[in-house]
This record gives structure tokens, sequence and C-alpha cells, in this order.
């Protein structure tokens, strides 16, 4: 993968600093000022000639691209709309435009001059770091099985002129963060884009010991189905009863803090592929199931992030592996098994296997006595239908945990919506022939899934993420690598207070 460095420098003189493109933001009716109208002087008025044709007139999300002369090859105006109304939204676009207009071209630099951008320096800051997750992540592409890689963007490096804005440590360090959270995105998406003939259980855990070589910090172990016997984890291993392919529990510890610290545990579901078992799915989209590990590639992206951020706090990443495969040995409807809890559990579809694999990879996070665990899954179908793609749902037995991870959405753009676990959807998971049933009836079915899970997740704070309707797109198909961005938030949020 080719990732684009990111600069900060405070560059005296715009007109004759050197560049492949120079990157001006302007806004709706104001006049060229600082670096705009030095680089309009440098290549004899033409941003004034071409704002006075009037085709490009600074609306937000317009752009144009035009020749330069002096030190910078191209000349990129980003229209930013209103100074008045310019929010993180408009940032956000902001961002959106400059990757969009250099995507396709052929410059292998350019330098953004920040000064007159409408913002305080704390969304400068912020709008920063948006820049350099929001460019990492559009220099990625898929490859892996095509014979013919596509070919990268040319950007290779984005120098942002701080001149009159802020500091350059400042602006460097915004920056370096938000590369890293869109690393962690890549690599999430990249794990979740691969199809289930490739990145199997087995896949997975070679792809976690890989991280865990050469890194002091990050110690990778993984649990085999033998072991997972001894430690009475039937539940899990129903799942993978129907597969060739091992279940694999593989826990991640990343030891940024103070032993003594709590550590933050994140449980990824990675059904590597999702047929449904017995409980077979329709074929339509069944494809779409090898993205059933997007919690598991989440946890994965995390971890690189925290592991380059090298952030001061303790981190467990732990994930449920396993293959949903229908066979003369898979698990049927109406069988019993008993988790590792001791709870036992009437499986009376198949299909609902990702509370399976969790319930037990739960009851073992209990082990390292966590500050909290947070659940990462692809879990219920009912999920996309509330809220479709743009929130992950959110369930959790604290009320501060809740709070804490909605505002680390919000900041990092990548939202979570809180849904109710209330006692009242508990009486749905009742059976006859074991402690809890796997499904609970038609009504509530993300909220039914939460419910399954609280009940292994009683003795610590813990929230869970259905990310049922935002891990991936359909159209076009692809990963997206939520909510790596949420959950680096959330941990910073934490590393910050603890100091
Ligand atoms: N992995 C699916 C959930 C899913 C379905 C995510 C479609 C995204 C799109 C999960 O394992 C599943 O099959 N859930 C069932 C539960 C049902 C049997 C209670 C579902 O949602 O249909
Ligand atoms: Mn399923
Ligand atoms: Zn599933």
């Amino acid at each position: 993968m080719t990732a684009i460095t990111f600069t900060a420098r405070d560059v005296k003189d715009a007109a004759s600093a050197k560049t492949q493109c120079a990157i001006l933001p302007l806004f709706e009716g104001e006049k060229l000022l600082g670096p705009a109208l030095e680089i309009d002087r440098g290549a004899s008025g033409a941003i004034t000639a071409a704002l006075a044709l009037g085709d490009f007139r600074a609306k937000r999300g317009q752009s144009l691209m035009l020749p330069g002369s002096g030190g910078a090859k191209r000349i990129l105006l980003i229209g930013c709309g209103e100074g008045d109304s310019f929010d993180r939204a408009a940032a956000r676009r902001f961002c959106q435009t400059i990757c969009g207009a250099l995507r396709d071209k052929a410059a292998s630099d350019a330098m953004l001059h920040l000064a007159g951008l409408h913002l305080r320096k704390k969304d400068i800051r912020w709008a920063l770091n948006y820049l350099a997750t929001h460019c990492t992540r559009s220099a990625y592409r898929y490859g892996k099985t095509l014979s013919r890689p596509p070919a990268p963007w040319k950007l290779k490096r984005l120098i942002v002129n701080t001149a009159g804005s802020l500091g350059a440590n400042a602006a460097a360090t915004a920056m370096n963060q938000g590369r890293a959270v869109g690393a962690g995105i890549n690599d999430a998406r990249e794990l979740a884009n691969l199809p289930g003939n490739v990145c199997t259980p087995t896949y997975l855990a070679k792809h976690a010991r890989s991280m865990g070589r050469g890194n002091t910090r990050l110690t990778v172990s993984v649990l085999e189905e033998k072991k997972m016997r001894e430690l009475g984890m039937g539940s899990l291993l129903s799942v993978s009863a129907g597969s060739e392919q091992p279940a694999k529990l593989i826990a991640m510890q990343y030891k940024g803090a103070k032993a003594s610290e709590k550590p933050y545990v994140l449980v990824g579901k990675g059904i590597t592929f999702d047929s449904g078992g017995i409980s077979l799915k329709p074929g339509a989209k069944m494809d779409e199931m090898k993205f059933d590990m997007g919690g598991a590639a989440s946890v994965f992206g995390t971890m690189r992030a925290l592991v380059e951020l090298e952030l001061p706090i303790n981190v467990v990443g732990l994930i449920a592996a396993a293959e949903n495969m229908p066979s003369s040995r898979a698990t049927k409807p109406g069988d019993v098994v008993t988790s590792m809890s001791g709870k036992t559990i009437e499986i009376l579809n198949t299909d609902a296997e990702g509370r399976l694999v969790l319930c037990d990879a739960l009851t073992f996070a209990a082990r390292y006595k966590p500050a909290a665990v947070i659940d990462i899954a692809t879990l219920t179908g009912a999920c996309v239908v509330a809220l479709g793609s743009h929130a992950s749902a959110l369930f959790a037995n604290d009320e501060t945990l809740a709070e804490q991870l909605l505002d680390a959405g919000t900041e990092a753009h990548d939202r979570a919506w809180r849904m109710p676990l209330w006692d009242e959807y508990q009486g749905q998971l009742k059976s006859n022939f074991a402690d809890i049933a796997n499904i609970g009836g038609p009504g509530g079915g993300s909220i039914t899934a939460a419910c399954f899970l609280s009940r292994f997740a009683e003795h610590y704070k813990w929230a869970h993420l259905d990310i049922a309707g935002s891990a991936w797109n359909s159209a076009p198909k692809g990963a997206t690598g939520r909510p790596v961005a949420l959950l680096i938030q959330y941990l910073m949020d934490r590393a910050s207070k603890q100091g």
C-alpha cells in the first residue's frame, strides 16, 4: 500500500514555494488575501482571471484546477462557501473536495495553504486530523485477488503551510493522528474485503501473529479448539462444528501503560463466512457474508493505530473467529449447548451465530479484569432496518460508557445511536429447554440480540456496537473500516484522562 506522507511547514513566501500543486481555500464573495493573493500575483493574475469568468464561485464543494507559474505547477482552488457558516461539516466537505480533485491527477505532491480558513485553532486541528484520515483512506485500493492491481494514487506527499494559521507542531501532531487512524481503517477494510476462501480464522490468527512480531508492546496468543473445549466454550465451538476451518480465539494484548492500569477489552465478531449454517441463508447477496468479520477487522485496525500512536493505555483485542457452515456435523436447530459461563443455550436458529461466538469471548474477557469491554459485531439484519448505514447501534449496561462512546463517535464523525436494553425485552429469550434461547422472536431483533449478549457481560462495564449497517457498502461493494475511528477516539480520550 502506498502511503501518503503529511508534513507541516511554516512557509513565508507562498508564491515561490515549490510544489506540484498549490491548494487554496476560497470563500464566496471574499477578496483574495494572503497566500491566495501572493500566488495570484506570481501567476500574473490567473486566479483573478478565472474568478472573473464566473465558472468558479467558491461554492462549497466546487473546485477548479489551473496551470500555475512561479513555484507552483498547478493551482487548485477549493470552494468553501460562506465564511460565516464554515463549520465541521463544511470542513469535511473541504477535505473531501481536495481529495476528489487530486485523485486522478499526476501531481506527486501538493501544498495546502491554511491561512484564511475560517476556523478556530481547535477546529483547524480537527480538520487537519480529518484531512489526513480522509486522504489516507482515499489512497486505498483493493488489489489482493486481482491479476492486475489497480494503479496507485500518484500523490505521495501533502505539505500543509501553517503560516498565519497555527503552529507547525500542532498541525503535524493532528495529521499524524489522522494518518494513523486512516491506516487502521484501511487495514480493517483490507481484511474485511478479502474473500472467505482467503480470510479464514487461521488467516486472521496468522495476521495477528504477524502484527505482534517485533513489537514489544503487543503480545499475541491464539487459543485453538482443543483449549476452547477444555475451557468449556461449547457455544463458540457449536458455530465452527459444521466447518472444515477450525475456530480460533485470538488475543492481542497492547501494553502502553503500567501493568496496574486496567485494560479496555475490544471483542470482535470474526465470522469469516456466514452461510447461516443449517438455517441456511437465501442466495441473494450471500457473498456479502464474507464481511461478517467486520467487527474483528475493526479490532485489528484499532490495534494497528494504537501501536502506531503508542497510546499510553492498556488494551486487549479479542477475536472470536469461526466459519458458519452446514454439514452433517453442524449444529442443528433445537440443539442445546453449554457456554463457558455455565449457562445452557437452545440454538433455535443456527444463523444467529454471532452471539454464540461472542458470549464465550465475553466470559473469557472477564479474565483481564477490564476497565470496560466493548464488543463490535455485524450482528443483526434488524439493525440495518432500524438505522440503515449511517449509524452503528450502541447498547450499554453503563451510562457513562455509553456517553463516552457516543461522544467519541461524534468527534470522529463515525457515529453511533443508543438503543434500549430494557428488561422487558429479555423475556423474549425464554426457552423451555435451556437457560436461554439464541433468538428472541420477531420484534426488536437487534435489541434481543444485545439482550442475549448482556447476560454474559454482567460482571463489568460493557457496550455492544452492532455494525451490520455501517461495516460495508453494497454499491459499490466494499468494507468501510468502521468503527475504527470511533474506537481510536474513545481510547485517545481515555488515555488523555489517565495521563
Ligand atoms: N451476520 C448476520 C447479520 C447480518 C445480516 C448483517 C445481513 C448484515 C446483513 C447474522 O449472523 C444473522 O444472520 N443474523 C440473523 C439473526 C436471526 C436469525 C435472529 C438475522 O439478522 O437475520
Ligand atoms: Mn448469521
Ligand atoms: Zn453472522
